[in-house]
């Protein structure tokens, strides 16, 4: 379907975004109105920056799942929604079309029904990238239950931690996912996380590996077994569950400075009407474009642009199992090449990691069907940049570089392909509606151009996170109270001559390690864990493929005989306790860490060490014994 606020030109874009600012109301109500509601709203927004308080739509009743589906049904039910491609290149690709996926969302929503879901109940999903897996979370919100995926990476421990923080009663797994070669016992680790999460009822298990699985009485039942429940029972679609705008619609965990990730909570309209209206205007959304995302569902990008907004469009998201550069390098463009792929977008990290192998993978591949090409999560480099552009693009295809966080919602600094302006490592310019500014380390705005700064948020979104879930406190003092009525984002950024936005990365103590989000407290939390670790310092540094890697300095009980065996064992506690992203790249072992006479660890003069920068660390007096910073100096790895 076509949305009639799709931006069509730079002019356009200039109207929209000096309306967005100026009668916010009447822009948003104009946009919200082209969805489908069950009775609209009576007031568009009350914001409170300072209580963190943001209601949109107030009082207007919808079910975003009618927006994704039922609506397309009468013209489009024939179109593909989901094309999923395998792990295995011999497998089958599914076509999934708007009326199929009508009818296996409603049965599943049955099944959930029968579990004893209800409207409010949280249901962690931790699944592969199978099409059962968007089709569990639309099944959750089309009953009005809040879905807390898990991305599949993620350890028992870290299960057990997010289920615990939300009160979660109903899990769905699959027995294991396929990732490359390797098969992942994902039900074996969610019975790990269950043995300390007495509270769960219910464990509903897909039938994708064949992995042996141990299926507790009572609790654990088959997917397949719970859907031929519902066929016997006439498998009769279910009524979508009439939601206020500002129901929650998911939680989804992500890394903070603090050593606990935080439950991320989206609202129901808020969020649909924001990411469909950035999804068709960011990647200039065309009826029958095939939109391929290659995040994890996991992730913020695949809940907003593999699931919500591609489908608020009526468009087709292409789902891919696998690893893009297994069983060979060649296999994200056989993808490409196989579903005709118009839109492409990934992260910089898997751009960099596909140039390591030149350009013979290209070989015999068509990407004549590329219109537009998108990059996401983390900064990207210009060589980077200029590389997707030549060989990927054609130098045809414009490439839009969008900024944007798991709290946002939706995509918050980006340039319109083809319509708004784009420069290489750069965002550009801010989403109608999103008004950003640079402020000093007080809060002071940064005035003028070709300045830096932090970067905050001055206006409400639609799409702004509402809460973190069962403490709203820490999202206040998290977003809200760095500096005064705005959101602070935890990123620097530069502005240049033009007023367009480069981010440089986070400015707090947040890694971001091939585009997933770590916190170094978190790490350090679980560095700790190990036996015989004292204490540890994570800090990040340059990393050619992933942009940062992570860099451990660690204080043992006793001087480590053997230290890389030490060190592999430290890895394997961290996989356990956070997940296999989470490792660090380099451990170094040391005696002592650069303090100040309160404690503090001077992380700067440790992350000046980890670049390989040996001088200039600034006054090191303070410090209670600066002798330490001479012996990490020696000990760099
Ligand atoms: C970083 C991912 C530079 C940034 C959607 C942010 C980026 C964090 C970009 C959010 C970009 C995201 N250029 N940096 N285009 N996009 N980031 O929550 O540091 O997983 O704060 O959301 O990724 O990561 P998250």
């Amino acid at each position: 379907m076509e949305y009639g606020f799709q931006i069509k030109s730079f002019e356009e874009y200039k109207e929209a975004y000096r309306q967005s600012l100026e009668q916010p109301e009447e822009f948003w109500a104009g946009i919200a109105d082209e969805f489908l509601w069950r009775r609209k709203w009576d007031k568009v927004m009350e914001c409170d920056f300072k209580k963190a308080d943001f209601k949109w739509f107030i009082n207007g009743k919808l079910n975003i799942t009618e927006n994704c589906i039922d609506r397309h049904l009468l013209h489009d039910g024939d179109t593909p929604a989901i094309i999923w491609e395998s792990n295995s290149k011999e497998e089958a690709s599914r076509v999934i079309t708007y009326k199929d996926l009508y009818f296996r969302v409603n049965q599943f929503a049955n099944v959930l029904k029968n579990s004893g879901v209800k409207k409010g109940d949280r249901v962690c999903i931790y699944m592969g990238m199978v099409p059962e897996l968007p089709i569990a979370m639309l099944a959750c919100a089309r009953i009005g239950a809040i879905h807390s995926v898990i991305f599949g990476g993620f350890s028992a421990q870290s299960i057990a931690d997010r289920l615990k923080d939300a009160n979660v009663e109903f899990i769905i797994t699959c027995d294991g996912a396929f990732r490359g070669g390797k098969d992942i016992p994902l039900k074996n680790i969610v019975d790990d996380a269950l043995t300390t999460c007495q509270f769960v009822k219910k464990v509903i298990v897909l039938l994708r590996t064949h992995t042996p699985v141990s299926m507790i009485k009572g609790r654990d039942k088959w997917w397949h077994e719970e859907i031929k429940k519902v066929e016997a029972q006439g498998n009769s679609p279910v009524t979508a569950e009439e939601m206020d705008s500002e129901d929650p619609l998911f939680i989804l965990y992500t890394s903070g400075s603090t050593g606990k990730p935080k439950g991320v909570v989206h609202s129901s309209a808020g969020y649909m009407v924001y990411t469909t209206y950035t999804f068709v205007n960011v990647f200039q959304y065309k009826p029958g474009d095939v939109h391929f995302c290659t995040a994890d569902i996991g992730w913020v990008t695949g809940h907003t642009y593999i699931l919500y907004s591609v489908l608020c469009a009526g468009g087709t998201s292409l789902m891919f199992e696998g690893m893009l550069t297994w069983p060979d390098p060649g296999r994200l463009w056989d993808i490409v090449d196989k579903h005709k792929v118009n839109v492409l977008l990934t992260v910089p990290t898997a751009i960099r990691s596909l140039m390591a192998f030149g350009l013979t993978p290209f070989k015999g591949k068509n990407l004549s069907s590329l219109k537009v090409l998108g990059t996401c999560g983390e900064p990207i480099n210009e060589e980077a940049w200029r590389w997707y552009n030549e060989n990927v693009g054609k130098s045809r295809c414009p490439i839009v570089d969008t900024w944007w966080q798991t709290e946002n919602g939706g995509i918050m600094i980006a340039n319109l392909a083809g319509v708004t302006p784009s420069k290489p490592g750069y965002s550009t310019l801010p989403l109608p509606g999103v008004l950003p500014v640079l402020v000093d380390e007080h809060g002071n705005e940064i005035m003028g151009n070709s300045v830096s700064g932090y970067l905050c948020i001055k206006s409400p979104w639609p799409a702004i996170i509402r809460t973190t879930y069962n403490d709203h406190e820490r999202c206040r003092l998290n977003y809200f109270a760095t500096y005064e009525n705005m959101y602070f984002t935890g990123d620097g950024a530069y502005r240049d001559e033009n007023g367009f936005y480069r981010i440089t990365g986070r400015v707090d103590d947040v890694l971001n390690v091939s585009a997933h989000r770590i916190g170094t407290a978190e790490l350090e939390n679980a560095i700790n864990m190990h036996t015989g670790v004292i204490e540890s310092a994570v800090v990040g540094y340059p990393h050619e493929l992933k942009g940062q890697g992570i860099y451990a300095y660690v204080i043992m009980e006793k001087k480590p005989v053997g230290p890389e065996l030490i060190a592999e064992d430290i890895r394997a506690t961290v996989a356990r306790i956070i997940g296999p992203i989470a490792k660090p790249d380099k451990i170094q072992f040391v005696n002592g860490l650069p303090k100040t006479p309160s404690g503090k660890i001077m992380r700067r003069i440790l992350r000046k060490i980890a670049e390989g920068e040996m001088k200039q660390f600034g006054d090191t007096t303070i410090l209670l014994d600066p002798s330490v910073v001479d012996e990490i100096k020696k000990g760099r790895i």
